[in-house]
């Protein structure tokens, strides 16, 4: 692997995302090694339970890799947001706990990749958000739906079209986090939690994740229009000033087209 960094130890691996120079920006590579790592994760008789993190003090993941955006016609940015869904929907119906310890930024694909985890803790320099309207974009992995679960119609609501950013304590009393640490305590307390799940009946720990996940799966398919509509984003001005903006360090001038 050469994005992923993972490591087991008493039955609990933590698979770390490698790019810290890019802020741990979620390219194909990622994506495409993250779904290798949880799958034979998910296959391993020695892993009862995991931790997903990002390397390097600043960041979780800050997002989608946006230098990957602009080539992609809109069927190509329809394959990537499919790929991407495919991928946190297995993170999400893990038979075994993941846990997502949120050590920086988690913006965009990084917020939407730690709420496909089972359960959230963040250190307190964590910073969430789904900035993806700055670019002319809409979250492509699931954010408009995860978010809208985890903390409400309204709430989402303000943060997808604000694209504000907010720290662990604001998202842990939204209920996006279910703890804050400081950051050299974030793994402690992730393995802290884990050791307790791992002494509980492995099959009755896959059942409680298989039975809350069914409340969920009424597959009214939000996600399905999501796809379509961040697709859709790929054939605007808009988004081709947004990206090309991030890309030149500078301000975006959006038109409306
Ligand atoms: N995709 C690709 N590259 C990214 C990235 C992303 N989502 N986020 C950060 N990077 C890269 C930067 O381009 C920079 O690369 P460079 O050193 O080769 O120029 C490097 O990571 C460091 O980022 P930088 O912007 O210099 O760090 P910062 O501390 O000044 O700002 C952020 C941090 C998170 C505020 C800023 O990087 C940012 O806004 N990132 C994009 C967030 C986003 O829109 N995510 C949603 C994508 S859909």
């Amino acid at each position: 692997m050469n994005t992923i960094i993972t490591t087991l130890e008493n039955n609990i691996l933590t698979i770390k995302i490698n790019r810290p120079d890019k802020l741990n920006a979620l390219n194909k590579e990622v994506i495409s090694e993250l779904e290798q790592a949880f799958i034979s994760a998910i296959n391993s008789h020695d892993v009862k339970g995991i931790i997903l993190t990002g390397e390097g003090p600043k960041a979780f993941a800050a997002g989608a890799d946006i230098a990957e955006f602009v080539p992609l016609s809109q069927s190509e940015a329809k394959e990537m947001a499919q790929k991407g869904h495919a991928v946190f929907d297995l993170i999400e119906n893990s038979p075994k706990p993941v846990i997502a310890a949120v050590n920086g930024f988690a913006l965009g694909g990084g917020c939407e990749l730690a709420m496909a985890c089972h359960i959230r803790v963040a250190s307190k320099n964590a910073k969430f958000g789904q900035p993806e309207v700055n670019l002319g974009l809409i979250p492509g992995y699931g954010g408009t739906q995860r978010l809208t679960r985890l903390i409400g119609r309204g709430k989402a609501t303000e943060l997808l079209l604000t694209a504000d950013t907010i720290s662990g304590e604001e998202a842990k009393t939204l209920g996006l986090v279910n703890h804050v640490t400081e950051p050299e305590e974030l793994l402690v307390k992730c393995t802290e939690i884990l050791n307790k799940i791992n002494k509980k009946a492995t099959l009755a720990v896959a059942k409680v994740l298989n039975s809350v996940q069914a409340y969920y799966d009424k597959k009214e398919d939000g996600f399905g229009t999501e796809i379509n509509e961040f697709a859709a984003c790929f054939h605007t001005e808009d988004f081709k000033e947004g990206v090309t903006a991030f890309l030149e360090k500078r301000s975006a001038e959006f038109k409306g087209k």
